[in-house]
């Protein structure tokens, strides 16, 4: 007897397997009903905030994995994990583009429905200072284990496994700064560099944020590479410059 591939025969909600698999009645149930909404593009506004909260719960179970696997010496599989976990972020980074299709003044009318939800909550981005702040020290944990001097790591070879973690580390560092940057440019095209979102910070204090570095020391290495190099005596500061005077100096 032929098989009949309409009927179902996974258990759940849902009329299909596809459904019930994926919980799309239930996925599809989180954006506000047609009776709530009070802009159309609402959808819009939670679609790229929803999809985000599910990039990053992605990313962040790929990150909390690759410090376990650290931690167990298994770095090139931390490595690649953390390569995985980088492109969920340009992908959000990506899916920011969206919010150009958001008028100012449209927002202004969805903004009297968020209350003072702000994204300093986001569970995603929460999760995000976490596990890097957990792979940080797991990776400090490592280096000393091994006695590695990360500077000679950084003269060294790039194939070693060491020095391919440190590189995917810094991937992932550079591309939560790169979703800031984007995310701080939309943030002002919509309201404003002056004005004040709706957790109470002032706009520009995102653009402070978009500095921050969860591996200080896996940056700092460039600039010593950079201060000891072969062309370090031929680079000094050039004091006339208008620039390095209006940064009040090369101290
Ligand atoms: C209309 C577009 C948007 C505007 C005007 C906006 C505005 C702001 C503002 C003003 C803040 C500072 C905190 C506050 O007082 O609210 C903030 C923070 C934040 N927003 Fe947005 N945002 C927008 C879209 C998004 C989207 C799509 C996401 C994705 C989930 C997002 C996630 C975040 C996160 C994670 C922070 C904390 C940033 C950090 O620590 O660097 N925002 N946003």
């Amino acid at each position: 007897m032929a098989k009949d591939y309409s009927v179902p025969v996974l258990n759940g909600p849902g009329t299909t397997d596809y459904a019930r698999y994926m919980r799309t009645d239930a996925l599809l149930s989180l954006q506000r009903r047609p009776d709530e909404v009070i802009h159309r593009d609402e959808l819009l506004f939670q679609t790229v905030h929803q999809s985000t909260e599910l990039w990053l719960k992605l990313a962040c179970s790929e990150v909390q994995e690759a410090v376990r696997q650290v931690r167990a010496g298994s770095v090139d599989t931390a490595t690649r994990l953390l390569t995985r976990a980088a492109l969920g972020v340009e992908l959000i980074t990506g899916q920011l583009e969206m919010l150009r299709h958001l008028s100012p003044w449209t927002f202004q009318t969805i903004r009297t429905v968020l209350g003072h939800g702000s994204g300093f909550e986001s569970p995603g981005w929460r999760a995000v200072q976490r596990a890097s702040q957990r792979l940080d020290t797991a990776f400090d944990t490592l280096v000393t284990e091994r006695g590695v001097d990360l500077v000679e790591l950084y003269q060294g070879s790039p194939d070693t496994d060491l020095y391919r973690l440190a590189e995917a580390m810094i991937e992932w560092d550079e591309r939560i700064s790169v979703w800031r940057v984007r995310h701080y440019k939309i943030a002002t095209r919509i309201i404003g560099h002056q004005s004040v979102g709706t957790k109470g910070t002032p706009v520009d204090v995102l653009s402070r944020l978009i500095s921050h570095k969860f591996f200080p020391e896996l940056w700092r290495i460039r600039t010593v590479l950079t201060d000891s190099g072969p062309m370090a005596a031929h680079c000094p500061v050039d004091e006339t410059s208008p620039l390095v005077c209006s940064a009040g100096g090369a101290s």
